[in-house]
């Protein structure tokens, strides 16, 4: 999508970037619970008693919280063996007792929480119609991601300046980026933990092709340009999406047969 690339473009962004750029640290959360910024105050209530999953996991610190919180058993689910070893270390630290972090869980669930993956997946389609076959046929996903591909930062670490990722290249920023990162990526979708490219409206279709249906979907303004914030420009001005997916009928048949 990019329009400068090249040796011109590698200089450039090498001379605007020689280390690694600022801007996403995830400090925002410092000081107050990530789930409940995401998610909002009721999901103290909506997860007391359940089994939850939380899917793209991470260093576990938000499994563990829910845990700690009220859930009957978390499973912490995530495609790094790194992250997962992390996550077990700290819920040792904490002595927490109903948290396992895995691959996959050992029961279904009755509510999976996925923070800040959606973006991260390599399959979307295929990770939607996994959390399908994890639930209970009445369970639900809460999802919460961002910033997606349009937001000023949506590149992530390729955002080296606001949009600067659909400004270049991929084959000029991958190329920076292998001087701050030796994972070898050379494209978007081969960084460590992974980048979609994920749009809102991407997501939509994704969810309107699975197994799922959309109870609700937010789009969260950037806070300075909420004013701004609309049907028109929720691509490039939307901070965070907030989700509740529910399964189909069809889903929920299909559930309850392999769960009879
Ligand atoms: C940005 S991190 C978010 C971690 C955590 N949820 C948080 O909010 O801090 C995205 C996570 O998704 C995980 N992930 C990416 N693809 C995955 C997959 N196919 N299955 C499970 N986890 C995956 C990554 O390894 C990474 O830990």
């Amino acid at each position: 999508m990019g329009i400068i690339g090249g040796e011109v473009g590698y200089r450039l962004l090498r001379a605007i970037s020689p280390n690694e750029p600022g801007g996403m640290t995830g400090g925002s959360y410092a000081d107050r619970s990530k789930i409940e910024a995401l998610l909002g105050e009721g999901i103290w209530d909506e997860i007391r008693g359940r089994t939850l999953i939380d899917f793209g996991c991470g260093a576990g610190a938000e499994a563990i919280e829910l845990a700690h919180r009220g859930a009957r058993q978390v499973y912490g689910i995530d495609i790094l063996e790194r992250w997962l070893a992390i996550a077990r270390q700290q819920a040792a630290n904490a002595g927490c007792q109903n948290v396992t972090f895995s691959h996959k869980p050992s029961e279904p669930a009755d509510i999976i929480i996925s923070l800040d993956a959606f973006e991260h997946f390599a399959d979307p389609a295929g990770i939607l119609n996994t959390m399908a076959g994890m639930l209970q046929p009445d369970g639900c996903v809460l999802a919460s991601f961002g910033p997606t591909w349009y937001h000023p930062l949506g590149g992530h670490l390729f955002s080296v300046f606001p949009w600067s990722h659909l400004i270049f290249t991929e084959k000029a920023l991958c190329r920076w980026r292998s001087h701050i990162r030796n994972d070898g990526a050379r494209r978007f979708n081969e960084v460590e933990g992974g980048l979609n490219q994920m749009s809102i409206g991407r997501f939509e279709r994704l969810v309107r092709n699975s197994p799922f249906q959309i109870e609700y979907l937010e789009t969260i303004a950037i806070r300075p340009a909420r004013l701004l914030h609309n049907s028109l420009t929720r691509e490039f001005l939307t901070a965070v999406v907030r989700c509740k997916l529910a399964l189909r009928d069809s889903a929920k048949r299909l559930r309850m047969v392999n769960a009879a």
